[in-house]
């Protein structure tokens, strides 16, 4: 059985700002996502500053290169001894083989790796007519998937609303990492394929990754805890 959480994303400009935000968490550790506006602003600092308090991270920075400078990137990433990471499907089994490789660590661990499929913010329209590929937005996922376990990955970032699709194709131990998730109640802003803490579970999401609507909220511990209990149910 895969483990299920909720992932706040914090996107932030600043150490500051962040761990600011970290501190209104009296009684929780969540699972922190570093995206690439934190990271290019706070780099290193920040991923173990945000380690030494406790908290699991996912270094969200979606690698999508060559294999060969994929795979030294990642050699570098893993000594700095996150829980998850992740490359762009779309570079091929080859880079994402690749980035396994340069990930593992000379005593065979390694953080688990997963590969975006189609970002949550493109429709089926945008990657016809912009990116020409020429087949449903479920078909690409499925088959980027399916790339991505073949190369040995842990699972793949997709909308929820295709974790059933790629538990289908690709098993029940396959994880799914969700973000586009917002409350029934509030705005989409530029997502596009989103779905509910409470329906993100029904379909099959291992974990929900959400920001604006924890990190935006007046009270964000209490946005928190609403996520919690509609994923998790507690
Ligand atoms: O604020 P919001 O809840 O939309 O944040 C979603 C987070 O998930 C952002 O950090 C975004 O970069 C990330 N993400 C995404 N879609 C993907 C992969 C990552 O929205 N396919």
């Amino acid at each position: 059985m895969n483990a299920k959480d909720v992932i706040i994303a914090c996107d932030f400009s600043s150490k500051e700002a962040t761990l600011e935000f970290l501190d209104k968490f009296k009684e929780e550790k969540p699972f922190v996502k570093i995206g690439m506006e934190l990271y290019y602003a706070a780099g290193n600092d920040i991923v173990k500053e945000i380690k030494r308090r406790g908290h699991k991270i996912f270094l969200d920075l979606k690698l999508h290169d060559i294999p060969n400078t994929v795979k030294k990137a990642m050699r570098v990433l893993s000594d700095l001894d996150v829980d998850m990471t992740n490359v762009h499907a779309a570079g091929t089994v080859d880079m994402m083989r690749a980035a396994i490789e340069g990930l593992t660590r000379p005593d065979g661990t390694r953080p688990l790796l997963i590969a975006v499929t189609q970002l949550t913010s493109t429709s089926e329209q945008a990657m016809r007519e912009q990116l020409l590929i020429d087949a449903s937005i479920g078909d690409t996922i499925i088959k980027y998937a399916q790339n991505a376990k073949e190369a040995g990955l842990d699972g793949v970032v997709c909308s929820p609303l295709e974790a059933g699709i790629v538990k289908e194709a690709c098993g029940n131990e396959f994880m799914t990492v969700t973000p586009g998730i917002r409350f029934a109640d509030s705005g989409k802003d530029d997502q596009v394929r989103i779905t509910t803490p409470e329906r993100a579970r029904e379909i099959g999401s291992d974990y929900i990754v959400v920001g604006r609507p924890i990190t935006a909220a007046e009270d964000p511990v209490e946005a928190y805890r609403k996520c919690v209990k509609g994923f998790l149910g507690k």
